[in-house]
C-alpha cells in the first residue's frame, strides 16, 4: 500500500472500545503510534501504512462511513440496528460485547390495559421490538442515564444496553427480556468498497487472520 497515494480513512469510536479496536488494526499491519499519545487531536495519519484514523463519537461512526468521509469504521450492532445506515457490514470483530434488553424495577408487572411507557436512547429498536409482539407503547426518548427513568416513575421499563449488569443491579432493576446480542462490526462505505476493493479486502483478511475473528 505504501507509495500508492491511496489512504484508507478509518473512523474509530472514541473510548475504550476504540482503543481495543485500534490494537486489532495495529496487529493487522495498520499502525499509527501517534494515535495513542495523550493528546486532544482527533485525526492521525501514517502514510507508510496508508492509513488515516479519525476518533469520533461511537454513535457517529456510521454517519461518517455512510457519507464516505471515512472508507471504513467500527460501529456497534446497536447503532447499526437503530439507524440502519446504508453501508456494508464486513466483519464481526467479536469485541464490545453486550446486549440490548428490556429492564424494569424488580417485581414489575405489565398493565396491558394501557400503553407501556418505554424510556430509551434506541427509539427504533424499541418500536420494532414492541411492534413485533403487538404491544402498544409510549416512547420516552432520553439521551443517557436511562436507568433512572423507571425509578423516578418517568417510565415503566427501559430498552437499553446491558454489559456487566452492574448499572441495573445498583439501581434495583432487572432484565425482563433480551432483544439481541451486540458486538462491534467493521463497516465500509459502499462506494469506497467499490473503488478501494483490494485495500479494504486486504485489511479485512489481515484483521481476520491476525485476530482470529471471522
Ligand atoms: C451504557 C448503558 C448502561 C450501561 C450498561 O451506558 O446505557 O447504562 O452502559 O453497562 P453495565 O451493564 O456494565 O452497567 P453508558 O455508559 O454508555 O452511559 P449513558 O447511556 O448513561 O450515557
Amino acid at each position: 500500500m505504501a507509495g500508492t497515494g491511496c489512504f484508507l480513512n478509518i473512523a474509530l469510536p472514541k473510548g475504550r472500545l476504540g482503543e481495543n479496536v485500534y490494537a486489532m488494526f495495529e496487529a493487522a499491519g495498520y499502525p499509527c503510534p501517534a494515535l495513542l499519545e495523550n493528546s486532544r487531536k482527533l485525526i492521525f495519519e501514517n502514510p507508510a501504512a496508508g492509513v488515516r484514523y479519525f476518533w469520533v463519537k461511537p454513535s457517529d461512526v456510521a454517519i461518517y462511513v455512510e457519507r464516505g468521509t471515512a472508507d471504513i469504521g467500527v460501529a456497534g450492532k446497536d447503532i447499526l440496528l437503530e439507524y440502519e445506515p446504508d453501508i456494508y457490514e464486513l466483519l464481526d470483530l467479536n469485541t464490545g460485547i453486550c446486549r440490548m434488553a428490556v429492564a424494569a424495577p424488580k417485581g414489575f408487572r405489565d398493565d396491558t390495559r394501557r400503553p407501556l411507557r418505554v424510556a430509551t436512547k434506541f427509539r427504533r429498536v424499541a418500536e420494532r421490538h414492541y411492534a413485533s409482539v403487538g404491544r402498544e407503547i409510549d416512547i420516552i426518548h432520553l439521551n443517557g442515564s436511562i436507568e433512572i427513568a423507571p425509578i423516578l416513575g418517568l417510565s415503566d421499563v427501559i430498552v437499553d444496553i446491558v454489559e456487566t449488569g452492574t448499572t441495573l443491579r445498583e439501581n434495583n432493576l432487572e432484565v425482563i427480556e433480551n432483544i439481541f446480542p451486540i458486538s462491534a462490526r467493521l463497516i465500509a462505505n459502499k462506494a469506497s468498497f467499490k473503488f478501494k476493493t483490494a485495500e479494504i479486502e486486504r485489511l479485512v483478511r489481515e484483521i481476520s487472520e491476525k485476530t482470529g475473528v471471522v
